[in-house]
């Protein structure tokens, strides 16, 4: 294991273990500079990540979800910009208030962190091994042995030959790899917040499987608290305790993951859940979500951002943006929600 940082985001037990951190975003607001002025991809959003649970964040392409992870580290970069809103992280306070040498060490060490499209962010004239040493002296790590053998621990258990891996250069392996090496440097440096943007697009559906019960194990086995952002519903319903469904930039929809994909309230998770093909029987039954996602451009500053799309539209969601109401243990933005709620109890009758 590396040596224990100084700084520590989590409570602590009273035997001075590091507990999993709680984050809340708050009023998250992040813009993007465009031709037409600047334009939010991620609006308003407020989300709780409990301590020690795995929240998933799923949307169509353009939803804002990477936007949304990025914010997590303070890392959305130029033409962009956290405009509002705070992220409080236990142990580390707001991170959109941090800066420099702080939010350099907050990254990697406090939050891991995997990009999407992680295959393609190595650097191509490193083995990983050397870009492994680099990250260890970079955050300080004084046993930089203790680092490697946890790198080729973490990767045997993702089905890789550590050695072999730790020895290559970037060409030298395959996509699914480069994948795999990805989450590695995300657990490495043993943060207890870890953030992984799409972390199985490039795997194949058995390795698939294999990286989500590691990442579950690991994240119970450290105590972690972690953010799993993808489009794909099959991996949040794998992995996730929670789910958060965004659109346009905003969340629809968020709660515990059985109830918002076996009872979805908000139209959007609605046909988002009947647009998967099932694997058996006819490929009929699924039905596309009509239309297509907003962009920057087209997401409607007033009113709700699906009403597009949405088969429940109303006048007043030409007007106002629906706020985040409670049923039971989920929040729901949509002014038609109770339609859809009598509507369900109407199908479970
Ligand atoms: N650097 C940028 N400059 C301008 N617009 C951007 C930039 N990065 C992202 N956007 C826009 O912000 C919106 C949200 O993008 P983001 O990458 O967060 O979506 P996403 O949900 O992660 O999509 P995907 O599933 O394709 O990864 C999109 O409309 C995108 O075009
Ligand atoms: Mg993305």
């Amino acid at each position: 294991m590396p040596a224990t940082p100084s700084a520590i985001p989590g409570g602590k037990t009273a035997s001075g273990e590091r507990t999993a951190p709680g984050v809340r975003i708050g009023g998250l607001t992040v813009v993007y500079r465009t031709p037409a002025g600047e334009l939010p991809a991620v609006s308003g959003v407020d989300l709780d990540l409990p301590p020690g649970t795995i929240t998933g964040v799923v949307g169509e392409s353009g939803s804002g979800k990477s936007t949304l992870a990025l914010s997590l580290l303070n890392a959305v970069q130029p033409p962009g910009r956290i405009s509002a809103g705070s992220v409080e992280i236990d142990g580390l306070g707001d991170v959109v208030a941090l800066r420099g040498e702080d939010l350099r060490r907050a990254r990697g060490r406090h939050v891991g962190y995997v990009f999407q499209a992680a295959q393609n962010s190595l650097n191509p004239l490193k083995t990983v091994g050397r870009q492994l040493l680099d990250l260890g002296r970079s955050h300080g790590v004084g046993d930089l042995r203790a680092l490697v053998r946890e790198a080729g621990d973490l990767l045997g258990r993702m089905g890789l030959d550590g050695a072999r891996v730790l020895d290559s250069y970037q060409h030298e392996l395959s996509g699914g790899m480069r994948q795999r090496v990805g989450i590695m440097f995300a657990l490495v440096l043993n943060a207890h917040l870890v953030v992984l943007d799409e972390p199985t697009t490039a795997l194949d559906m058995i390795t698939q499987a294999t990286i989500l019960r590691i990442i579950r194990e690991v994240h119970e086995e450290r105590g972690l608290t972690t953010l799993v952002i993808t489009h794909d519903l099959g991996v949040v319903a794998e992995v996730a305790d929670r789910l958060a469904v965004m659109y346009g930039g905003r969340l629809v929809e968020q709660g515990p993951t059985r109830q918002v994909l076996g009872d979805p309230r908000h139209p959007y998770t609605r046909g988002l859940i009947q647009a998967i093909p099932r694997l058996v029987g006819d490929i009929g039954e699924a039905r596309a979500l009509p239309g297509r996602p907003p962009t920057l451009a087209t997401i409607p500053a007033r009113g709700c951002v699906f009403r597009e799309r949405c088969p429940l539209r109303m006048d007043v969601c030409e007007s106002e943006h629906p706020p985040a109401v409670a049923h039971g243990a989920r929040l729901v933005s949509c002014h038609a929600v109770e339609a859809v709620t009598a509507g369900a109890r109407k199908e479970q009758a």
